[in-house]
């Protein structure tokens, strides 16, 4: 029997920016899913891709005064790049502009419409650009904004071929009743049901106001529209109407995993349309949360975006650690850290947290406790392993029971329990190597025992290489080559080297059910640590590392330089009063913690105050009186500009300056402080 085959997809990106985290986080979650699937043999086409047409990249070229077209390239070849980085293991990459693509879209606007289900006619209502979407009046937010952006919405009324929604509504409602698991996570599958219930309005599907798009067959001047558009590429992935075999074998996805702003579209009018031409809805719609950055979503709008690469750049120059390890640290925290399908902010903390407490201690230092000690007592070589004792059958069964545990969980897209698992395994096995002590062993003399204790810790550690592999692709070979097994990093990496780096070391399932996967006698490599640990304090500090700052949301916005992201240049600005991003980072702004606090005598309004400003304890003189006493901000954490030149204030010199929040005095002055603990030091940015 033909192996069974899985596609899964990502939303295309729209190019009219560079790729952030947002875009990685759902990018690496399906590339870790894929990669989970062939681990378990399964035959995987994995798509992700870029949306290229409409009326915001048209702008946006026309902005940057180039042609569309040179425009898409350009971002196009940045999202490849930053997927290649991260190692996107993605057999197809779908650009909208691709011909044919422009064969599949036509030929289902053609049929949908020779069906009777799209129809001319006028369309209104509130358009906003930047999603390309209508919104009911009920939808928008304060000021007639649109509730995604939160940009203003236009009254729009148009000439439009308009598709008949509506008359699918009750199949479509059928169809989510009679598959439960169609919409993920099924807290979505109401608000869903809901929005069907309450009237699905005809959609528009094409424009006549821009030309950046698929002309309508037969009525070269309207375009399509960017719905039919950018969600037909999951089919022409999949060989519609050129490739029957492949399509056959690969159609209905298996999953569109998308971000829960997109899952209307994709678990509303996607199976409608298809259904219309006589093709299967996916099989799944799984709607992941949002990654914010101090409290607002990330996105080009907001503005406030971390650029993956720059990031695991700046992890790399703080740990030591090899830029590719990072990368999958970073991998590793997004799978990691939030459930699939709830929201996250990012903190750069909690992504150093799980680099020093999961990966350094916990799976690197294991690795570096044991690998020493085979060089030691058996000259670099793994020893044989000999009967079970003590701990050692416990040991076994919990490592071979770990696979079909991490997998069912991963089938479920649950990978922060799936790994949640696999670090119960790391626990077992330090705790196991602690309390077998083989150096006791081998000082008692008893050697072929300490040979055992060493290769069943070894054993555990590599069934977890095996079930990190998805996660950590590059991490876990050098783990491999440390473990004896070289061959296959060179397999890997001669496989990405030519495009293939879907195939991987090519371990499996059953791999990691096995005990006694390591021979004996092989010799070991010891190396520098993989996970360096970072000193957090350090790296809080580093103004480079913590995540790019707010920047103005506007189409001449710009990223911070790199390699992936070659910057655009942003236009004049008019305004005298503004200051650079350059300018803004000479000020070193962090938090600090009052130790002790007295007024200044005789100064009326003067406090005294010993601030803990992360590296150092600094007197900071500030005119507080009365709005504060000098006991109130004992303890509390305050915000402290740091570099501002000394002064000596009543005879007490002032090394900073507390900064405050206050019209004048009577509003009153507010100490201006962090909304939930942060550590001294922790920079401001
Ligand atoms: N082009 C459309 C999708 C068409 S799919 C047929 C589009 N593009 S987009 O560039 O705006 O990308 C949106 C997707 O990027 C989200 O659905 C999500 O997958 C990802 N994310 C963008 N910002 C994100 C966060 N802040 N957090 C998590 N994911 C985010 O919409």
């Amino acid at each position: 029997m033909a192996a069974e085959r899985f596609y899964i997809t990502t939303p295309i990106y729209y190019v009219n920016y560079y790729p952030h985290i947002g875009h990685t986080y759902t990018t690496v979650i399906a590339d870790v899913l894929a990669r989970y699937k062939r681990l378990d043999g399964v035959d995987v086409l994995f798509a992700t891709g870029t949306d290229e047409h409409g009326i915001n990249i048209e702008r946006r070229a026309r902005a940057e005064e180039v042609e569309p077209q040179v425009w898409a390239d350009k971002i196009a070849d940045a999202f490849r790049d930053v997927w290649q980085r991260f190692n996107i293991s993605y057999d197809e990459f779908i650009r909208t502009t691709e011909p044919r693509h422009r064969e599949v879209v036509q030929r289902i606007f053609r049929e949908a419409r020779d069906r009777g289900d799209i129809y001319k006619g006028k369309y209104e209502g509130w358009y906003c650009p930047r999603c390309e979407s209508f919104y009911l009046e009920s939808d928008l937010v304060e000021d007639k904004r649109c509730p995604v952006h939160r940009l203003p919405v236009e009254w729009n009324a148009e000439d439009v071929y308009l598709f008949r929604l509506s008359k699918y509504a009750d199949w479509l409602l059928a169809h989510i009743e009679k598959n439960p698991s169609f919409i993920q996570p099924g807290s979505r599958k109401n608000e869903v049901v809901s929005f069907v219930r309450s009237g699905l309005r005809d959609l528009a599907v094409s424009r006549s106001t821009f030309t950046w798009g698929i002309p309508v067959p037969d009525d070269p001047g309207q375009v399509i529209y960017v719905w039919i558009d950018a969600l037909s590429n999951y089919v022409t992935v999949a060989g519609y109407g050129q490739d029957e075999a492949r399509f056959a074998r690969y159609w209905p996805a298996d999953v569109h995993l998308v971000g829960k702003e997109i899952l209307r579209f994709h678990a509303v009018i996607w199976p409608i349309i298809l259904h219309s031409v006589g093709l299967e809805p996916p099989r799944q719609v799984y709607a992941h949360g949002w990654w914010s950055f101090r409290g607002e979503k990330i996105s080009k709008s907001t503005g406030n975006l971390i650029d993956p690469w720059e990031h695991a750049q700046a992890l790399a120059r703080l740990s030591g650690a090899e830029v590719d390890v990072c990368v999958d640290a970073i991998r590793y925290f997004l799978a990691r850290e939030i459930p699939l399908g709830q929201d996250g902010d990012w903190a750069d903390e909690s992504l150093l947290n799980r680099f020093n407490a999961d990966l350094a201690n916990d799976y690197g230092n294991l690795l570096n406790r044991t690998l020493p000690l085979v060089a030691r007592y058996f000259g670099g070589l793994l020893p044989e392993a000999g009967p079970e004792e003590g701990g050692d059958e416990a040991l076994r069964r919990l490592a071979t029971a770990t696979a079909d545990e991490v997998l069912a969980y991963v089938d479920r897209c649950d990978f922060q329990r799936a790994l949640a698992v696999v670090w119960q395994l790391l626990a077992a096995a330090n705790k196991y190597l602690d309390t077998e002590a083989p150096w006791n062993e081998h000082k008692a003399g008893r050697v072929a025992r300490a040979g055992t204790i060493l290769v069943n810790t070894l054993e555990a550690l590599r069934v977890a290489t095996i079930l990190l592999e998805p996660v950590m692709p590059t991490a876990t070979l050098k783990v491999w080559t440390q473990l004896g097994l070289p061959h296959y990093e060179e397999r890997a990496r001669d496989a990405r080297a030519a495009g293939r780096a879907s195939q991987g070391t090519g371990l499996s399932r059953l791999d990691a059910q096995r005990w006694r996967g390591l021979s004996a006698g092989v010799p070991v490599a010891l190396a520098t640590p993989i996970f360096p640990r970072i000193d957090l304090k350090l790296a809080l500090a580093d103004k480079n590392f913590a995540a790019t700052p707010p920047v103005a949301a506007t189409s001449a916005a710009s990223p911070a330089a790199s390699p992936a992201t070659a910057p655009i240049p942003a236009k004049e600005t008019s305004v005298t009063e503004m200051i650079s991003i350059d300018e803004f980072r000479k000020l070193d702004i962090r938090t600090g913690k009052v130790l002790e606090a007295r007024q200044v005598p005789k100064a009326d309004k003067l406090i005294e105050l010993r601030v803990d400003i992360g590296d150092e304890v600094r007197t900071i003189v500030t005119g507080l009186i009365p709005h504060y006493q000098p006991q109130d901000l004992v303890g509390r954490t305050i915000v402290v500009l740091a570099n501002l030149q000394p002064r000596t204030v009543r005879g007490v010199e002032s090394r900073g300056m507390l900064l405050t929040a206050g019209f004048d005095d009577t509003f009153g002055l507010l100490a201006v402080d962090p909304d939930k603990p942060a550590p001294p030091g922790a920079p401001i940015s």
